[in-house]
């Protein structure tokens, strides 16, 4: 950290973003190396090689094109011979149609009343993104400005709370409802739709659904089959993975309800800026390259297997969960593209709060426990100033001096030397010092607004697949949910015998029968066939 050249060469500034990784635990030489690492492992054809709609994702024989989303009208992309920008900006064009019907009360429900809420059903990708974002505008004041009056809820869990939450104070008649599931057959998802096309047509009579749903998904034949008109579903296309699907229809049109689809192009401008910056920038100015390399320095190198983004802004709030499944369902997987078992391990474990609050919770760990490399994400002016007269600092000052003072605690640490000039007592030493030289990053956003949240985003997203290029995995198929969702269809089908015929349960092992029969025991009293019953707060 004194040596300034070498701190210098770690700051790196792309479209208003500053990214500073002098806190890392890396020499020159060791940037070099990762740079070679990155020839080695042929970084530059991979990144080619998605953009120009090569299949990729090998086990799933689909092309990786997200940044087809937010490219500009003109622009030219190729997936399979054809080129898919013109049907990207169909779905925007008729995003952009339905959303203002809505917004200006053209478009109506089934009493004629305007429709100001918006329930956005959908689980994973089709829920964590959309999510990031709205949490991200809601304070935005140009953003909020577009929301007034309006709202925009997600339900995701096939939990009957989840529903109960969603519906608690809203009026059928002047809600929507957007399903969202690129397969249209996720079992929470649909079992959610189902429950809240109930929700609807027992309030407005069954015809009300086709004004009061529509749908965003790859299967059309589904969504039609489930009875809402294909008019009012928003496509989009297999070479979008569910994780990396926040600029399709799967965001931009619950976020264009809620914040008018002007705000959102914005947001697909930002993530369209860092798409160029990072397929033509040098790795050593290219901002999410530097970052995925440096984390595969962390995890494969320095034996690092977690990091913590911390964003100081509450704004951010959802960022973290949305980066874990991008991250983690991307990368957390065992055997290389080519199906050979990993001589080591891929994948991070990604966790993160919003600074202040995580200071005050798991921190302790960073600080003297465990090495968790840490990125601080920090914002130059608040969406929502506040100064205090009489106070020293404004309220965003008093959180960004916790920004630029937390990395220093890190890296530097504190010694017994310090202590002891302090007259801590001898016992209390040990309990006191800090071991500082824990890495970390920081990356500075001019402002928070719909762009900088797109950028912000996009850097994320081509870090990852970095990580995953030099892991030389294919960080974009996710095959490691499938068993858990078919060991449920087992259970689901045998709470429905026991239910219905008392069927005893059967073709399980010691412990999950002992917690079946248990379960069904203490709730034999809810009756074989119920009748519709739906949350009553
Ligand atoms: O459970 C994994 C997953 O397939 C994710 O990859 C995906 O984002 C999520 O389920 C939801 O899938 P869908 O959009 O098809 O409902």
């Amino acid at each position: 950290m004194n040596d300034k050249e070498r701190c210098q060469s770690m700051m790196v500034e792309f479209d208003g973003m500053l990214l500073d990784y002098s806190r890392q635990r890396a020499t020159l030489e060791t940037m070099d190396k990762l740079d070679k690492l990155a020839e080695a492992a042929s970084l530059k054809q991979h990144i080619n090689r998605m953009y120009s709609g090569e299949h990729i994702n090998s086990t799933e024989n689909r092309s990786v094109l997200h940044v087809a989303l937010r490219a500009p009208r003109d622009a030219v992309i190729y997936s399979d011979g054809k080129n898919v920008v013109p049907d990207v900006w169909n779905v925007l064009d008729k995003i952009k149609a339905f959303s203002e019907k809505v917004r200006s009360g053209s478009w109506v429900g089934a009493t004629g009343k305007p429709l100001k809420d918006v329930i956005a059903i959908g689980i994973g990708g089709s829920f964590l993104g959309p999510l990031f974002v709205h949490t991200a505008l809601q304070t935005d004041p140009e953003a909020a400005e577009f929301a007034k009056g309006r709202q925009l809820r997600f339900l995701a869990n096939v939990d009957p709370i989840d529903v109960a939450r969603n519906i608690a104070g809203l009026n059928p008649e002047t809600t929507l409802v957007v399903v969202v599931s690129k397969t249209f057959t996720t079992a929470e998802t649909m079992l959610n739709a189902r429950t809240l096309r109930e929700w609807i047509s027992s309030a407005l009579g069954p015809c009300a659904v086709a004004k009061h749903m529509v749908a965003v998904s790859t299967n059309l034949t589904l969504v039609e089959k489930f009875g809402i008109d294909t008019n009012n579903a928003f496509a989009f296309w297999d070479w979008v993975g569910g994780r990396y699907s926040v600029c399709s229809a799967v965001g931009v049109l619950p976020l264009s309800l809620q914040y008018g689809f002007p705000i959102v192009e914005k947001f697909l401008k930002g993530a369209s800026s860092i798409d160029q910056h990072f397929c033509s920038a040098p790795f050593e100015k290219n901002i999410p390259v530097l970052l995925g390399l440096l984390s595969v320095w962390n995890v494969s190198f320095l034996g690092y297997p977690a990091r913590a983004i911390l964003p100081y802004s509450q704004a951010l709030e959802k960022f973290a969960p949305h980066i874990q499944q991008v991250s983690m369902e991307s990368n957390g997987k065992g055997v290389s593209i080519d199906g050979v078992p990993l001589p080591y391990e891929a994948g991070e474990i990604d966790f993160g709060e919003p600074g202040t609050n995580g200071q005050h919770s798991f921190y302790q760990l960073i600080h003297q426990g465990r090495v968790i490399p840490c990125d601080f994400i920090g914002i130059v002016k608040s969406q929502q100033p506040v100064y205090l007269k009489g106070e020293l600092v404004s309220n965003h000052d008093e959180l960004m001096s916790n920004f630029f003072a937390q990395p220093d605690a890190l890296a530097y640490g504190k010694t017994s030397e310090q202590l002891l000039k302090e007259n801590v007592p001898q016992h209390l030493i040990p309990h006191k010092t800090f071991s500082g030289n824990r890495p970390s990053l920081s990356l500075l956003l001019p402002s928070l607004n719909a762009y900088n949240i797109g950028q912000l985003l996009a850097s994320y997203e081509h870090r990852i697949a970095v990580e995953g290029f030099v892991w030389g995995i294919n960080s974009f198929d996710q095959w490691g949910v499938e068993l858990g969702k078919s060991l449920a269809t087992q259970v689901r089908k045998q709470l429905h015998a026991s239910r219905t015929k008392g069927d005893p349960v059967e073709g399980f092992n010691f412990s999950t029968t002992t917690l079946l029969t248990r379960y069904l025991e203490a709730s034999s009293d809810i009756p074989a066939d119920p009748p519709t019953l739906l949350p009553r707060i």
